[in-house]
């Protein structure tokens, strides 16, 4: 059983993280902008700090033996910085108190070859106008964060997931090197996926891809409950 930083902890992925980690019987350390936001539990640390915010960030993950981050933001605005600038705080504060192991949230995206089979209009319409003109910084910016965790000398592993949905079990998710032939990845899998790299240690030093296939959102709820509700 390990002592785990979560960031992001709070978020949509965030959540599925620090409940499964606990329901395996790990400590979690919540680290968090808004402690009101999550509930006490056992197992469960909460601690405060801005992801950006290097002194902060070490104080929450003094004696965690591995951190994650769920950390994102949303598209719209200007410049995005918020990946490469908790990238930067958190590399730089786990160097110091000497924790080695890091999964990163970033997105298939990153992977310049991705390009799902068979995903005519995804490949063709959303993905041109959607992530690499709509959600361009934030692409840019998951590239930073990434370009900075490859740099250090940790046990790092990039996860990329697809297209983000809500479904309220774990399925049996595939994983593959660099990034995943599939358009989406369920929450559920994705914190399954990178709880259990914690344990198997196959992807380290490298970006894994994690796709869900064994169940397809609904892609109107998804637009709905992704791209309106949360604005
Ligand atoms: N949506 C998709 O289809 C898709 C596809 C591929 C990859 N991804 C990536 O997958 C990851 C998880 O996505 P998600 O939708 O589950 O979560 P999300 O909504 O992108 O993540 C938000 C979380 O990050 C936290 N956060 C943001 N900036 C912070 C800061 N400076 N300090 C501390 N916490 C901060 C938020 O906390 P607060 O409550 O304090 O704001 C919240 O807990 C993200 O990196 C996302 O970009 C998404």
């Amino acid at each position: 059983m390990m002592r785990i930083a979560v960031f992001g902890a709070n978020g949509p992925t965030g959540r599925h993280l620090t409940g499964q980690a606990l329901a395996a019987g790990h400590e979690v350390v919540a680290v968090t902008r808004r402690p009101g936001s999550l509930p006490a539990r056992p197992g469960l640390t909460v601690a405060v700090a801005d992801a950006t915010n290097p002194a902060a960030v070490g104080a929450a993950i003094e004696g965690t033996d591995a951190v994650l981050s769920a950390l994102g933001t949303r598209p719209g605005g200007g410049t995005v910085t918020t990946y490469s600038a908790s990238a930067a705080a958190i590399t730089s504060a786990m160097a110091r108190h000497g924790i080695r192991r890091l999964l990163a949230i970033t997105s298939s995206v990153a992977d310049p070859d991705w390009r799902p089979t068979g995903a005519h209009f995804f490949n063709h319409v959303f993905d041109p106008l959607v992530n690499r003109r709509l959600a361009r910084p934030v692409h840019e910016d998951m590239r930073r964060m990434e370009a900075a965790v490859r740099g250090t000398d940790l046990d790092w592993t990039l996860v990329r997931p697809s297209g983000l949905f809500e479904h309220p079990v774990v399925t049996d998710y595939r994983t593959a090197e660099h990034s995943a032939d599939g358009v989406f990845t369920a929450r559920t899998d994705l914190a399954a996926s990178m709880l259990r790299e914690l344990g198997e240690r196959r992807y380290v030093r490298t970006a894994m891809g994690v796709i869900t296939t064994a169940v397809k959102p609904n892609v109107a709820k998804l637009v709905w409950n992704e791209g309106v509700k949360r604005k």
